[in-house]
């Protein structure tokens, strides 16, 4: 089964996930079905919200963008409940996208050094400095824990422009050509 990806304006990727404890059931396959997804749907990252669980769970393979970003040549993590420091707060600004907002891409400013501490999938521990858009990647990765999305960092003159596009995506006038969930109707806005 082919997981959906939930889309902005759905209140799973609002709230903020719990941590993951070592031996939770199905962790492997959950992490298998989440790299499959992604990869259906061209990301490089997926946090677990985006296809509809509120737990500390991200997968990243950075490689396909590795001819613009040489940082990103080979790296591909499973994160369980990572943990972000940042090393300076120098802001740089690059469009993102994300798979939950098809269609939008925005500058977002984020610093660039950062170091992070998380578990792999065998539940090990790991650290690293890391910089550049793989920096960006983890960062992107990360708000989705913290229920947040990268149009909540841009400027309020670019939220207003693509307000009505936002509002689209959350009431289901879209199609991204992979498997997708919008907010049920009862809650819409
Ligand atoms: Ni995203």
């Amino acid at each position: 089964m082919k997981l959906p990806v939930y889309l902005y304006g759905h209140p799973v990727l609002r709230k903020i996930s719990e941590s993951l404890a070592e031996g939770a059931d199905g962790l492997k396959e959950l992490v298998a079905q989440m790299f499959e997804a992604m990869y259906e749907s061209e990301g490089v990252g997926l946090a677990a919200p985006q296809i509809g669980k509120n737990i500390r769970l991200v997968v990243i393979d950075a490689d396909p963008v590795a001819e613009t970003f040489p940082e990103c040549a080979g790296r591909k993590f499973t994160l369980i409940n990572p943990e972000i420091e940042i090393l300076d707060g120098d802001m740089v600004s690059r469009p993102e996208g994300c798979l939950s907002i098809p269609g939008i891409s925005e500058n977002v400013p984020r610093v660039e050094h950062i170091r992070l501490s998380w578990l792999d999938e065998d539940f090990k521990p790991h650290t690293e400095e890391m910089s550049g858009f793989l920096s960006r990647i983890v960062q992107h990765e990360c708000d989705h824990l913290e229920g947040k999305v990268f149009t909540d960092r841009i400027s309020g003159i670019r939220k207003q422009l693509i307000k009505g596009k936002l509002n689209a995506i959350a009431q289901g006038r879209v199609t991204p050509d992979y498997p997708f969930r919008v907010a049920p109707k009862a809650k819409r806005r």
